[in-house]
């Protein structure tokens, strides 16, 4: 897979792009990414990429020329343009699954107040990180640029984004790790068990309990089967 991303300010890209598992993913050659400063497309002797909005108003416009000169290049290598922006669809697990599947895509880093409305003809979706408003696009193509990478296979094990919250439509179950008993924190006796069936069951209606308690709203999405019904049925009578 290929990822472009076209920003005013590679600097705050290309640290996560080398660190952890997004690094390694460049270097294991699962997926490549290419940070192209938008200020080499500036115009005249002080590389301007803004300008004030016609028809007044506070804040400066990104122009159109500079992101027309980064992505129509990409645009031809048969990229799919995402643009980051406050007004975009939201970025789900399942939007994020979709992009995974995206050869070669380039992440379009808006700033200032606005950009010219004219940029969007070149996009092909823009994706928003949530109901806020950032200073830019850049830590918002990180997020979405590190929620599709570890879904690239070969990037990390499939069985660890398989329970992940969302994937399933429910939250994900608690994790334990050693020790057993830490301070008078015990884990729960069913994981030392060693009986996998028991395990899974439980892992179950935890999940199911924690998506009750923080996310109930995720329930009447998620698949459930009957079983699943019956837990949910105690666990809303207090009986679990
Ligand atoms: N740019 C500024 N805020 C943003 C957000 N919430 N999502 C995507 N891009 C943005």
């Amino acid at each position: 897979m290929r990822i472009d991303v076209v920003t005013l300010f590679p600097e705050l890209v290309a640290g996560p792009l080398g660190t952890s598992i997004i690094g390694r993913a460049a270097q294991a050659g699962t997926v490549e990414y290419r940070v192209h400063d938008l200020r080499e497309h500036g115009l005249g002797r002080h590389r301007s990429v803004d300008d004030y909005p016609y028809g007044g108003g506070a804040g400066m416009v990104m122009r159109p020329e500079p992101l027309f000169d980064a992505l129509e290049p990409l645009r031809a290598a048969g990229a799919h343009v995402v643009l980051l922006d406050p007004a975009g669809e939201r970025l789900t697990d399942a939007l994020a699954r979709e992009l995974a599947t995206i050869p070669h895509l380039a992440l379009v880093c808006g700033r200032y107040e606005g950009i010219d409305e004219r940029i969007r003809t070149l996009v092909d979706r823009e994706v928003s990180i949530g109901d806020y408003v950032l200073t830019g696009g850049e830590l918002p193509a990180l997020v979405l640029l590190d929620a599709v990478v570890r879904l690239v296979p070969g990037v990390i094990a499939e069985a660890s984004h398989k329970g992940d919250s969302f994937a399933s439509g429910l939250l994900e179950h608690p994790q334990y790790t050693r020790p057993e008993r830490f301070r008078d924190l015990e884990v729960p006796p069913v994981l030392l068990s060693g009986n996998h069936g028991e395990v899974d069951r439980w892992r179950r209606r935890e999940s199911l309990r924690r998506t009750l308690e923080r996310r109930p709203d995720l329930l009447d999405e998620a698949p459930l089967d009957d079983a699943d019904r019956r837990v949910l049925e105690e666990l809303r009578s207090g009986e679990a």
